[in-house]
């Protein structure tokens, strides 16, 4: 019953969206800002993931249709497009759609290829008030609360920067996360929430434009002060090196005169000197 019953359904619907031309455009733009806008602009620079202005001239739509359902398939099926953008974008993965059918996605890619030829026009937030480094870092790990009572982000997350505690290990350590996706990167993160946990987290929680402003300016920050004790450390590394091959240099000394040592044992000079004196 059901297996004819199906085929209907779907030639129907094709059917009304073959008629209604209009609709799936729509609707992709619906789409397209409720689930792409968090990571992808069209024509206003890259966030998250690369600007999508022109992406209908890069790729077939087929390759586009896989990718949006799943990225990682199309990335270990060996695409080396794939792969290298895959490393180029610091291997954050983009998130599966499988529940986005193939119409909904021709639906998105009409409607990035109406805004390719009018680019500009940010889909991102608005400007955000500026931050408070301090009070960014006290509402991360929860010292103050959000005021719409969501989780302290080092529940899931870890950022090394001395007086911290060290955070949890669900989501990617975000110490050096403005050098990997830039901060308006992050604030798309935290104010789209593409991630399926983070969504969870925040969906009926959002933090508020001013507690995203404060939590990405101490990013920033800690972004900041671990580049720069990366170039410092690089001192820090010689003296480990040169520890490490002093004692190495040591150990081989001490070998070569316990070779010399032991090449004799303790019973046979008595032996010798038993067998001599009979
Ligand atoms: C969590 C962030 C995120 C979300 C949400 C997201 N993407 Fe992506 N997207 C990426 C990243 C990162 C890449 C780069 C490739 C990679 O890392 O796998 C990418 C790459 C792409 C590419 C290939 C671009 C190129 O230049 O070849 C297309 C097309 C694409 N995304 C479309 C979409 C569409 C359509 C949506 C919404 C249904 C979407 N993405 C949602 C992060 C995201
Ligand atoms: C319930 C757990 C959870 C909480 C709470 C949470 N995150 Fe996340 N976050 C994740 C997961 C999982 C990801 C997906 C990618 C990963 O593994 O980092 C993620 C990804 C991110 C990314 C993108 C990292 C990258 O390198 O692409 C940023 C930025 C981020 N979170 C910021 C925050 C901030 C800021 C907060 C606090 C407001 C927060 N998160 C709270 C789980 C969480």
């Amino acid at each position: 019953m059901k297996s004819i019953q199906f085929p209907a359904i779907a030639m129907a619907i094709l059917f009304i969206a073959l008629c209604n031309n209009a609709f799936p455009q729509n609707q992709g733009e619906t789409i397209f800002k409720q689930v792409c806008a968090a990571c992808h602009t069209i024509g206003s620079g890259k966030l998250v993931g690369p600007d999508l202005a022109n992406v209908h001239t890069r790729h077939t739509k087929e390759w586009i249709i896989s990718f949006v359902k799943s990225s990682q398939s199309v990335i270990k099926s060996g695409d080396k497009y794939a792969d290298s953008l895959f490393k180029a974008f610091n291997q954050v993965p983009m998130p599966d759609n499988p529940t986005l059918t193939n119409d909904q996605i021709e639906g998105i890619i009409a409607y990035i290829t109406e805004k390719s030829s009018s680019p500009g026009t940010s889909t991102t937030k608005a400007d955000l008030p500026p931050g408070d480094v301090h009070r960014g870092q006290e509402l991360f790990v929860g010292n103050i609360r959000f005021a719409n009572h969501g989780a302290a982000c080092n529940s899931c997350h870890n950022v090394d920067m001395s007086g911290l505690v060290s955070g949890g290990a669900l989501g990617k350590d975000l110490t050096q996360v403005v050098s990997r996706i830039s901060v308006t990167g992050v604030q798309g993160v935290v104010a789209g929430l593409p991630f399926p946990q983070m969504k969870q987290a925040y969906e009926s929680k959002p933090l508020t434009d001013q507690e995203i402003a404060d939590v990405t300016a101490f990013l920033k920050e800690a972004n900041d002060l671990s580049v720069s004790a990366q170039a410092g450390n690089d001192i820090g590394e010689k003296m480990l090196f040169g520890g490490i091959s002093g004692a190495v240099l040591l150990l081989f000394l001490f070998s070569l005169f316990w070779i010399k040592r032991k090449q004799r044992t303790v019973n046979y000079t008595l032996f010798k000197r038993q067998i001599s004196s009979t």
